[in-house]
């Protein structure tokens, strides 16, 4: 009998297997395609204070090994998350777990103060807040919260001040060395680390000489970017105590084994599940039956165990 409970930073999950962001709706969508008794957690949609209507179309294309997207946050805003959402979320997913599932919001905004705000209003109706960092701080004239430690330690500062749950923060790829925005995040007070995002991207349509995304450029997510994202999760785990919730690119068990001992707690299935649901309790079964294989008795063994 494996143990497959796991800690994030004050988020006790069943499981060490989340969805990611973006990629399974509010949470509900997928009754009936997933096994939800296997998610430890279930990450919602980004919000923001008011709905956001992203960008235009088209905003999505696939590639070889990926996707880019460009949805640019769509969403509901934070009093229908709370007023609808969550209660219908909560029901459902119980319901067809047969215990309750954590739900973790994903939060942006274009201010310190919006995201302070929306965690505010959150109060203790979700398990968790993840902070999508990557998005254009308005008022600093558009670069995202994300690639400027200073910035960064602000933002998670103010939201910490606001919220008593376990405060998660993603980060994103493209920054030089990860380890001093991982201390930054450390440092303001997040309890956990979430990586990674997508890795900004385009794609031209060379016949029409055009961009193929509406917004010219996009994020890349799916199977091409795990390398990365393995690489990522291993150096910040090195830099920090902070447990890690790693997402990019599982497709399958061993990716998710990969990043538990790369130094993660937990993983994330994103971009896989819009090709097959089923790979969010394939990768539960494989991690559970590769610590049958070689001999541990619990998930939380696998984590930073590289035989170095
Ligand atoms: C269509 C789409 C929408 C996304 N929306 C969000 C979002 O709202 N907030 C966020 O933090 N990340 C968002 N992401 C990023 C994913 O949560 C994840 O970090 C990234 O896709 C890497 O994981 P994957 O390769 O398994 O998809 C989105 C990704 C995709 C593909």
């Amino acid at each position: 009998m494996v143990n497959t409970k796991v800690n994030l930073g004050g988020l006790e999950m069943a499981t060490p297997v989340a969805t990611a962001s973006g990629t399974f709706g509010y949470g509900t969508e997928y009754i009936g395609a997933v096994d939800y008794a296997k998610l430890g957690a279930v990450t919602a949609k980004g919000i923001r204070l008011e709905p956001w209507p992203g960008n235009a179309m088209p905003r999505h294309c696939e590639v070889p090994g990926g996707l880019v997207n460009a949805i640019g946050l769509q969403g509901t805003g934070v009093e229908q998350f709370l007023s609808i959402t969550v209660p219908w979320y909560r029901e459902e997913s119980a319901a067809t777990a047969g215990r309750s599932v954590p739900l973790i919001a994903n939060i942006w905004g274009g201010s310190v103060d919006e995201y302070a705000e929306v965690a505010r209003r959150l109060g203790d109706a979700v398990d968790a807040i993840e902070l999508n960092v990557s998005c254009p701080n308005v008022k600093s004239g558009g670069h995202t919260f994300g690639q400027d430690p200073a910035v960064l330690a602000q933002v998670v500062r103010a939201t910490r001040d606001a919220t008593r749950l376990p405060l998660i923060v993603k980060l994103a790829p493209n920054v030089p060395s990860i380890a001093p925005y991982v201390a930054a995040c450390e440092d303001a007070g997040a309890d956990a680390l979430s990586l990674i995002n997508t890795i900004p991207a385009m794609v031209i349509d060379i016949e029409r000489r055009v961009p193929v995304l509406a917004n010219r450029s996009g994020g890349l997510s799916g199977q091409g970017i795990h390398p990365v994202a393995v690489k990522l999760v291993h150096d910040a785990h090195r830099a920090t105590r902070l447990p890690i919730l790693a997402m990019g690119g599982v497709f399958d068990a061993r990716d998710a084994i990969e990043f538990l001992l790369a130094g993660a707690t937990a993983v994330a299935v994103g971009t896989a599940t819009f090709s097959d649901p089923g790979v969010v309790a394939a990768v539960h079964d494989g991690i559970v039956d590769y610590c049958i294989r070689h001999g541990f008795s619990s998930v939380t063994e696998l984590t930073g165990n590289l035989a170095e």
